[in-house]
C-alpha cells in the first residue's frame, strides 16, 4: 500500500484526538439539541443512541478500515481497493457531501465568532429572552455581517489546512478537546441549578414512545451519522493517515463514546435552561443560540463564561471544518496533482461562495426554496438525511460485498497481529443488517409501511 510521501498522524493519541476533533463540533452542541428538541426529547435520544451503537460504531470501524487499507484520498480509495473505477462514485459523493456541509456549517461557525465578539464587547449582558431572540434573528438575516464572520472562519481553516496534517490538525486537537469538555461540564451544572431545571431534564431523558415516528427515526439516524462524521468519506480520509499499528476497533469505540458523551452533555446543558427560560424546544437551528446567552446572563462574570465557551465552540467547529476541508483538498491535490496550497485555495474559495448563498438564504434570499425549505435548511436536510445515510449504505455494501471477508479481517486484525473473533457477525452486519436497516428507515419515512 505504499504511497509517495503521504503524511501520517504522529501518535495514537493524535489519531484519536483528530478523529474526535472531526466528530465533536457544532453537530453535538448546535445540531443535536435542536434535533432532539424537535424530535420529542427522550424519544429522540433513545433512537439516537440505538443508531450510534447499532450503525454508527461499526460504520466508523469500516470507514477507518477502508481509509487505512487504501492510504488514498476518498475517491481513489474505492478504486484502489476494488480495482474498478466505477466504485469511485462512493468517494465522489463523499466529496460533494462534504462541500455542501461546509456551506451551511461554516455559516453557523461564523455565528460563534459574532458571539465571541459580543461577549468581549459586553453586549450579551442584561437582556431578556425576547431581546436575545429578536437580535439573533436580525443578525442571521443581515446580508453582510454573518458572511464576514464566515469568510474569516474559512480563512483560518485554510491556513491550518495549508500548514499540513501533523502540525495543524493534530496539535490543535490535543488541547482543544479536553478544554471544551471541562467547560461543558461546568455549564451543565449551572443549567441544572436553574429553577425548573427538572422539567428540561425529564424532557431529554424520559422517552415518550408515542413521539417516535418515521421522521424521528430518520432524523436520529441522520444525526448519528452527522455527529460521527460518517457517510461523507471524512473518516476514510483521516484514516488514510493512520499508521498500520493502531487498533481500528478500539479507536472507533473511543471516538464514538466521546462524541456521544459530548452530545448528551450538550443536551443536559441546554434543555434545563430551555424550560427554565420558557423557550420553545422545537425552535430549530436557532435554539442553542438563543438559549445559551440566557444561561450566561445568569452567571457571575457571565461575559467571561460566554467568551470562553464560544471560543471553545468555535474551535470545536474549526476542527470539524478542517476535516471536511481535508476530504476535498486531499482529493483535489492528488487527483489534479496540484500543490496543497493551490488545491486548498480552490476548496476555500468554493466553500466561501456556497456559504454566502446559505447565509443569504436566511435573509434576503429566503424566498428561494427547495421543497419548502430555504437553501440553508435544504442543505442541512439533504446532507444529514439523504446523502450521509446513502453514503453509509454504499460503504457497507462496498466493504461487505466487494472487499470481502479476507481483506476486511486482514485490515481490522492488523494483518494477523490482532484477534477479531466477531468477524463473522461483523461481515453479516455489513452485508445485510446495516444496508437493510438504512433502506427500511428511508422507506418508512416515505410512508411505505403506513396502512
Ligand atoms: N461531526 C461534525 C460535528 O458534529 C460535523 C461533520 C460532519 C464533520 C461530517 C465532518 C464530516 O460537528
Amino acid at each position: 500500500m505504499a504511497e509517495t510521501k503521504r503524511a501520517t498522524f504522529g501518535s495514537k493519541l493524535g489519531i484519536i484526538l483528530a478523529s474526535v476533533g472531526s466528530a465533536v463540533g457544532l453537530g453535538n452542541i448546535w445540531r443535536f439539541p435542536y434535533e432532539a428538541g424537535s424530535g420529542g426529547g427522550g424519544a429522540f435520544l433513545i433512537v439516537y443512541l440505538l443508531c450510534v451503537l447499532g450503525l454508527g460504531l461499526p460504520l466508523m470501524m469500516t470507514e477507518f478500515m477502508i481509509g487505512r487499507r487504501s492510504g488514498s484520498n476518498a475517491v481513489q480509495a474505492f478504486e484502489k481497493l476494488s480495482g474498478k473505477k466505477a466504485w469511485d462514485i462512493i468517494g465522489a459523493m463523499g466529496v460533494v457531501t462534504s462541500m455542501i456541509i461546509i456551506g451551511f456549517y461554516s455559516v453557523v461557525a461564523g455565528w460563534t465568532l459574532e458571539y465571541i465578539y459580543q461577549a468581549v464587547s459586553g453586549s450579551l449582558a442584561n437582556k431578556s429572552t425576547e431581546m436575545f431572540t429578536a437580535e439573533f434573528a436580525q443578525f442571521i438575516s443581515d446580508p453582510v455581517r454573518p458572511i464576514m464572520w464566515t469568510v474569516l472562519f474559512m480563512v483560518i481553516t485554510h491556513i491550518i489546512i495549508v500548514s499540513g496534517i501533523k502540525k495543524g490538525i493534530e496539535r490543535s486537537s490535543k488541547i482543544l478537546m479536553p478544554a471544551l469538555f471541562l467547560i461543558l461540564l461546568a455549564l451543565c451544572i449551572r443549567s441544572l441549578l436553574l429553577p425548573g431545571a427538572e422539567e428540561g431534564l425529564r424532557f431529554l431523558l424520559w422517552p415518550d414512545f408515542s413521539k417516535i415516528n418515521s421522521s424521528v427515526i430518520l432524523s436520529a439516524m441522520g444525526q448519528a451519522f452527522f455527529s460521527l462524521s460518517l457517510g461523507c468519506a471524512c473518516m476514510i480520509t483521516y484514516a488514510s493517515y493512520f499508521s498500520g499499528k493502531d487498533n481500528l476497533r478500539t479507536s472507533a469505540l473511543s471516538v464514538t463514546m466521546l462524541d456521544t458523551l459530548v452530545a448528551i452533555l450538550s443536551g443536559v446543558m441546554i434543555f434545563p435552561a430551555v424550560f427554565s427560560f420558557g423557550i420553545e424546544p422545537t425552535l430549530g437551528p436557532t435554539l442553542v443560540f438563543v438559549t445559551l446567552p440566557n444561561i450566561f446572563a445568569q452567571l457571575p462574570l457571565g461575559g467571561l463564561w460566554a467568551f470562553v465557551f464560544f471560543v471553545l465552540l468555535a474551535l470545536a467547529a474549526l476542527t470539524s471544518i478542517i476535516s471536511l476541508h481535508e476530504v476535498i483538498t486531499a482529493f483535489v491535490c492528488e487527483k489534479f496533482k496540484t500543490s496543497r496550497r493551490i488545491g486548498a485555495l480552490a476548496v476555500t474559495a468554493t466553500g466561501c461562495l456556497f456559504a454566502a448563498v446559505c447565509s443569504l438564504s436566511l435573509g434576503r434570499w429566503s424566498g428561494y426554496t427547495v421543497c419548502g425549505m430555504n437553501i440553508f435548511d435544504a442543505s442541512d436536510f439533504l446532507t444529514a438525511k439523504i446523502l450521509m445515510p446513502l453514503g453509509a449504505f454504499m460503504v457497507c455494501i462496498f466493504a461487505g460485498w466487494v472487499m470481502g471477508h479476507k481483506a476486511v479481517e486482514d485490515e481490522l486484525g492488523n494483518h494477523g497481529s490482532l484477534r477479531f473473533k466477531a468477524i463473522g457477525l461483523y461481515m453479516f452486519f455489513l452485508k445485510f443488517i446495516a444496508p437493510i436497516a438504512i433502506v427500511l428507515i428511508f422507506l418508512n419515512e416515505l410512508g411505505l409501511f403506513q396502512s
